[in-house]
């Protein structure tokens, strides 16, 4: 099976392949900043970054290398480089992969896809000796993280940033730390000039379990999307679909929004069909009722931690 990804220049100083359903392989983009080249998110294993990477004009392998991580699921860390690459992380993605990671049934199933042999026995190389993750940028701050068993794991929701951190980490390269469902103080990689903006899996939903409940709260979506509204956006790179035009991407957010709007402060299901019936004299559409379920299930979640922390 061919693996790689095809690669798209969009200027003198960025090139980025779209994802791969196979093995969970999420867009992949570089940014070319004077003689060092930044690498944008790691891939899922070492097979994925030097596919990428293999792509990309002969000259630019030479250069020294920096790796800003988005966030710190597998798919999109595990091709990290340590030692060869410095590592740019979030102070809340240096927290996420400070402790034991285990991955749910469906990661097992794509980590097996990606490195031929099951989890547990799939050789990841390079992970387990990576300890150090560094930065020293006021929006992406300095960690050093050492991991148990070299493996990674979520916990807690942390305080949303409101609104984002923004800061430039090299001229035109700029990393937006922000509050969303998906991965707490996930990074948006914004390219001024281009006006690119690598989302990766930041408007994705977060995942309760993996496999079932998936999430957003409104109030924290409406907030998002807020933010990006004052960017100005040419194309927009997401983890695992293909990428967007300026236009789509909008619209995309917007269709999203309508849910996220319908159901503000709404947390089941009963209440939200007859709040709808009451505006549009009849029931939401199946495809409709799925997106608003999202924003339920993230509100019930949203209410149930600002009960257990008032402060918030
Ligand atoms: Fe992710
Ligand atoms: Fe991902």
């Amino acid at each position: 099976m061919d693996l790689k990804a095809g690669i798209h220049q969009v200027s003198d100083h960025f090139w980025y392949s779209e994802p791969m359903r196979y093995g969970s392989r999420p867009a992949l983009a570089v940014y070319l900043a004077g003689d060092v080249l930044y690498r944008l998110d790691g891939g899922n294993s070492p097979q994925h970054r030097e596919d990428f990477l293999n792509m990309l004009p002969e000259e630019l392998l030479r250069l020294p290398r920096k790796l800003v991580l988005t966030h710190g699921h597998w798919d999109h860390s595990f091709g990290a480089e340590p030692g060869r690459e410095e590592i740019l992380v979030s102070p809340e993605t240096a927290a996420w992969m400070s402790i034991p990671y285990y991955p749910s049934e469906y990661g097992k199933k794509y980590i097996a896809m990606e490195y031929g042999a099951p989890y547990g026995k799939a050789d990841i190389p390079g992970f387990p000796a990576w300890d150090r993750l560094v930065c020293d940028r006021p929006g992406v701050e300095c960690a050093l993280v050492k991991k148990e068993n070299g493996l990674i794991m979520e916990h807690g929701i942390a305080v949303p940033m409101d609104p984002p951190i923004r800061e430039e980490i090299v001229p035109g390269l700029e990393a937006i730390r922000v509050s969303c469902d998906h991965h707490e103080g996930s990074l948006l990689l914004y390219c001024k000039e281009e006006k690119v903006l690598f989302v990766s899996d930041a408007l994705y939903n977060g995942n309760l379990d993996w496999n079932a409940k998936k999430y957003y709260s409104s109030e924290r979506f409406l907030r998002f999307t807020a933010f990006l509204d004052t960017l100005d956006v040419n194309l927009a790179i997401l983890g695992h679909d293909a990428a967007l035009t300026g236009q789509q991407f909008r619209e995309r957010c917007a269709r999203w929004n309508r849910a996220a709007e319908l159901s503000r402060g709404i947390t089941d299901e009963n209440t939200m069909t007859e709040y709808y019936r009451d505006i549009h004299g009849e029931e939401p559409e199946e495809c409709l009722m799925k997106e608003l379920h999202w924003f339920l299930v993230g509100n019930r979640r949203e209410r149930c931690v600002c009960q257990k922390n008032p402060d918030r």
